[in-house]
């Protein structure tokens, strides 16, 4: 009865709202109704629930007092209890967002509410009354170790971006195969050597790909596919630097292999000539775009061709990709379901074969777990290795610029493109760049940490295909894993997000002074309210977390050469139309979908994701290799050598894009 009432008062409402919005009286009668009949029993039933189960006091909680390090044990037996997420909080879309989006925004009652939900959640419990007593790190910066990796080549001090290119592709296995041939595997995605090649024997220009390029964005841009990969492209800029391209290739002086190549930008990361929205409506009215980021200069410079900017999460605060201002970015092997995010658009061109890579920024797993869903390699390098001026200070010490490449090769290339003139490094202690010689051998003995309980908590259809992966990796190249504990890891998962949560609000809050809410979507409103409401003891208390965290991994990583672990929980699942003009709040989903990413980002270190197979309904599974810092040389050769034993099951997408053969 009461749900009738509830359901009946949603249909009138939405027909009445466009009236009602600046009528104030009527705004705060919807206020009072609201509350009545559905926060007062939410809150109702939450506090009876806190009550209950902790039988405790209203407004007390108890508290976790942490052993210190040294006595916590990291091995396969270890007491340590793994906590599974247990997110409370139910999927909301459509005006349930929007009603929860009004409360949270509201003084008392928002007050009360976020105080119960951040109580149910357990961050009072596991980290505002902690007690623990290591100092706190504020930032995941390491020291550069010259760790002796194996086959590699060593670039001293930074070159320029194509010569640092030449260096890689020197690195690569020479293909016998004639680029336009293809390949006898199942599925194929060209590769930057394939479009260079095709580009420099004159079988096919920069310029007819470029346009090429631009009738498959517009067809898939339209109804029926509407996959919404890009925020914004112009064909114009496409075709003049195409045309460029291609008179370097008639003068037979390409600058690099990159000459030519299309690729794609995160809307969060400065490309001229766009504004950079960062998935919003409203962030480039206030921050005008004046240059292109360092990443974005040196891969021009590299000659490649930057196509446009893509989709993403609003704000980058949320993992689904739905972003109600740009549409919900599709997933190329399913377009019903999300293709994660937040660098969604950037994952699934890639896929659709739109462009061999794409830049995506990984703030809480934003590269990975997108690569992931939408059956792509998704890079992350280590913190402070790829220059970070012009991209969205969106938070400052998680945050980095990732590659998603339609394979490791072409991760390899980008990124070798990209690194240098590392911001935080005093020239005397710059980090080395070693490039992994992939036409050499498969690096030996090789040991994968897996923490068990971590790695099994995903799907059935996950889990069996990365053991699968882990069978072949051990069976080909015998290399081991050592099952240890890695303790913590949800306390984990909650202090980068408020670590994450507390460095938006804060990089935002000049913006936001200005900003009429109306301009942002419903689900970022509710983040934001949310990320605004952590306090100094709990930011502090997460950052001692992060110290505890980074000890713990040094320990592992002196027992082995990576961590592996799915890369997500869970596959792509379906967008629902209730949330396509609200978004929507999945924090169930939520925290499977980033249950692997956090180190990465809080701990800073390099981490890879390589397409493995797919579960019963077809969708991408994708399995992450965690390094130590600066190896990434290292996590590329594994992901090589993983890569190589997979590829004879890659499928094609459904959507799908063929620029180098004319069919
Ligand atoms: C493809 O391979 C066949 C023989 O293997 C060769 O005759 C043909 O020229 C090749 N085509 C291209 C476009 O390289
Ligand atoms: C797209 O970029 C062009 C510049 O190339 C700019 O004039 C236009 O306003 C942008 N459109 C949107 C929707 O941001
Ligand atoms: C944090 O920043 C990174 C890039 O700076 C971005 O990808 C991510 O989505 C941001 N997350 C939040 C919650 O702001
Ligand atoms: C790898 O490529 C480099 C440069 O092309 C070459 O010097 C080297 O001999 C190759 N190594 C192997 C094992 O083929």
């Amino acid at each position: 009865m009461h749900n009738i009432c509830i359901y009946i008062h949603i249909e009138r409402e939405r027909e009445r709202q466009t009236d009602r919005e600046r009528d104030s009286r009527l705004y705060i009668y919807r206020y009072i109704y609201w509350l009545s009949i559905f926060i007062y029993p939410y809150l109702h039933l939450q506090l009876s629930i806190v009550a209950k189960t902790k039988n405790m006091g209203f407004f007390k909680t108890e508290s976790m007092v942490y052993k210190p390090v040294k006595e916590v044990d990291l091995g396969p037996e270890s007491s340590e209890f793994y906590l599974r997420a247990n997110v409370k909080a139910p999927r909301m879309a459509g005006i349930l967002v929007k009603v929860f989006a009004w409360f949270l925004e509201s003084r008392i009652f928002g007050t009360l509410l976020l105080y119960i939900l951040k109580g149910n959640n357990l961050i009072h419990k596991l980290i505002r009354d902690a007690e623990l007593e290591e100092p706190p790190i504020y930032t995941p910066l390491h020291p550069f170790e010259d760790l002796k990796e194996q086959d590699v080549k060593c670039i001293e001090s930074d070159l320029s971006g194509p010569e640092q290119v030449r260096l890689a592709i020197d690195c690569l296995p020479v293909s016998l195969e004639k680029p336009l041939n293809g390949s006898n595997l199942p599925f194929y995605r060209w590769t930057i050597s394939d479009y260079s090649k095709a580009y420099s024997s004159g079988e096919i220009t920069p310029l007819v790909v470029a346009e090429r390029f631009i009738a498959a964005v517009h067809e898939s841009s339209s109804p029926p596919l509407q996959m919404s990969f890009f925020i914004n492209y112009t064909a114009e800029d496409i075709l003049s630097q195409a045309k460029e391209s291609t008179l370097r290739y008639e003068k037979g002086a390409p600058i690099s292999v990159l000459d030519g190549v299309p690729i794609a930008i995160k809307d969060e990361i400065d490309c001229m000539p766009y504004p950079t929205t960062g998935g919003t409506k409203w962030l480039h009215k206030q921050r005008p775009c004046t240059d292109d980021a360092s990443c974005v200069k040196r891969l021009r410079l590299c000659g490649a061709i930057l196509v446009g900017k893509t989709n993403m999460h609003e704000l980058g605060a949320g993992t689904s990709g739905i972003n109600p201002h740009y549409g919900a970015a599709r997933n190329p092997y399913d377009p019903s379901r999300i293709t994660g995010g937040s660098s969604s658009g950037s994952a699934a061109l890639v896929a659709a074969g739109l462009c061999p890579a794409a830049l995506g920024v990984d703030g809480g797993g934003s590269v990975r777990i997108p690569a992931s869903l939408c059956g792509v390699v998704g890079l992350k390098p280590t913190f402070g290795r790829i220059p970070h001026s012009g991209v969205l200070p969106l938070n400052w010490t998680v945050g980095m610029v990732g590659i998603l490449a339609g394979s490791i090769e072409d991760a390899f290339i980008v990124y070798a493109a990209m690194s240098g003139e590392s911001p935080f490094h005093q020239s005397s202690m710059l980090p080395k760049l070693n490039l992994p010689k992939l036409n050499g051998t498969t690096p030996v003995n090789i040991k994968l940490a897996k923490s068990v309980e971590w790695f099994n908590d995903c799907s059935d259809d996950i889990r069996t295909c990365c053991d699968d992966a882990l069978q072949k990796l051990h069976k080909h190249h015998g290399w081991k894993t050592v099952e240890v504990t890695i303790p913590e890891i949800e306390v984990m998962r909650l202090a980068h997000y408020l670590t994450i949560g507390s460095e938006c609000s804060t990089s935002l809050s000049s913006y936001l002074q200005k900003l009429n809410f109306a301009e942002l979507g419903w689900d970022a409103r509710v983040a934001l309210a949310v990320y605004g409401a952590f306090s100094g003891k709990e930011y502090i208390k997460a950052q001692q977390i992060r110290n505890r965290q980074m000890q713990f991994h040094k320990k592992i990583f002196a027992q082995a050469d990576v961590i592996v672990a799915p890369t997500t929980g869970v596959t792509a699942y379906s967008i629902l139309d209730d949330a396509l003009n609200t978004g929507e709040l999945d924090y169930v989903n939520g925290a499977a979908l980033v249950r692997y990413s956090i180190s990465g980002n809080f701990l800073g270190f390099p981490a890879v994701t390589v397409p493995v197979g797919y579960d019963k309904s077809g969708l991408p599974i994708g399995l992450q290799f965690i390094g130590r810092p600066w190896t990434e040389a290292t996590l590329i050769h594994i992901a090589f050598a993983m890569q190589a034993l997979c590829t004879s099951v890659y499928k094609k997408p459904e959507v799908f894009y063929d620029l180098l053969k004319n069919n």
